[in-house]
């Protein structure tokens, strides 16, 4: 693929309606999500339960996109067929997570940097040849606002990988999803939520540039306004959605092909109706999608969890539903 077909993809992804499933949890985070349900992290559970994500009935009704880890973009269905293909063949665009994780950013003791840029280019030309059509590379931004954190160095740090995997992505022909997500932990309000997010995405997009990424073939992923899981005030749905559209139309170039959303931590349902309240808004520069992955999940998992041979199909109509609800919700038209 070249790099004239990159718009082509990164428009497919955000599609009116649709928006991407996060399935890329490495191998420890979704021992988490297995001991939850107490289902054993064997490679054929986590197989069995990415083909029950996969092959749900329809699902590209509202999906556009699947975000794989190294090992799914690998496997296959029980019958044999790889999953690039199965996905493929239903109009599903297979991603694949590239970074190795958020490490300890040193001199800046609780903040972090994200690794993965060795071997990159390498990396990339073997996942395009898998059938990989966009890839995640996911910072991670903490804010402490006592603690001096974020600092301007965790900021330029995250900022500058991104964009330098953005650039390699795009060079193999593979459409980079840049997603620094401000983390929801903590006792700050909606402002140092909005005051740090706008300088992250600005610092953002002025790497970008420098880096000579083409915004028309990139996704931004990005992490809602939103006040800190313990904090005292919490917002509402609506202060929610129009903090996020202000910080976003303030930091975000139009020529950008779209913007999805990272769940981090919000409930099912706050994550729908966040989506829905923002796009009520009117002559937005970019489509405003979801790319969730415990908020597109958590249901199914407790289902399939409880009856790994069984509770497949039943699993499979609560991820078809949710897949349904954040569609509706990518158009505004949720209830
Ligand atoms: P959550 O929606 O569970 O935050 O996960 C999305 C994701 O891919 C984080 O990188």
């Amino acid at each position: 693929m070249s790099i004239d077909q990159l718009p082509e993809i990164a428009q497919a992804m955000v599609a009116k309606g649709k928006g991407i499933i996060a399935i890329d949890e490495s191998n420890a985070t979704i021992k988490k999500r297995f001991d939850s349900v107490g289902v054993e992290n064997s490679e054929e559970n986590r197989r069995a339960y990415r083909e029950m994500l996969l092959t749900t009935p329809n699902l590209s009704d509202y999906i556009s996109g699947a975000i794989l880890y190294d090992e799914t973009l690998r496997q296959s269905t029980k019958a044999g067929v790889p999953f690039t293909k199965v996905m493929m063949d239903n109009g599903i665009l297979p991603g694949i997570k590239v970074d190795t994780g958020a490490k300890a950013l040193a001199g800046f003791p609780g903040e972090m940097v994200t690794e993965g840029l060795d071997g990159l280019r390498e990396r990339l030309a073997e996942y395009a040849a898998l059938g990989a059509k966009f890839a995640k590379w996911r910072a991670v931004i903490n804010i402490n606002i006592e603690d001096g954190m974020p600092s301007e160095a965790c900021i330029k740090a995250n900022c500058h990988a991104l964009a330098r995997y953005a650039a390699l992505c795009q060079e193999a022909g593979i459409v980079p999803m840049v997603e620094p997500e401000v983390i929801m932990d903590g006792t700050h309000d909606i402002d140092d939520c909005y005051v740090v997010t706008e300088r992250v995405l600005r610092t953002l997009f002025n790497e970008l540039f420098d880096s000579n990424v083409m915004l028309e073939g990139t996704i931004l992923k990005a992490s809602m306004v939103i006040p800190g899981k313990d904090c005292d005030e919490q917002a509402d749905v609506e202060e929610v959605a129009d903090y996020t559209v202000q910080c976003l139309k303030s930091a975000v170039p139009a020529a950008l092909t779209g913007i999805v959303f990272l769940s981090g931590g919000q409930s099912d349902e706050q994550s729908t109706a966040h989506l829905n309240e923002m796009n009520k808004t009117e002559n937005l520069p970019w489509p405003l999608s979801f790319s969730y992955g415990r908020a597109m999940q958590s249901a199914a998992l407790k289902i399939w969890g409880a009856d790994i041979v069984n509770n497949v199909a039943e699993a499979q109509k609560t991820v078809y539903a949710r897949a349904k609800d954040n569609g509706l919700a990518a158009l505004g038209e949720w209830q």
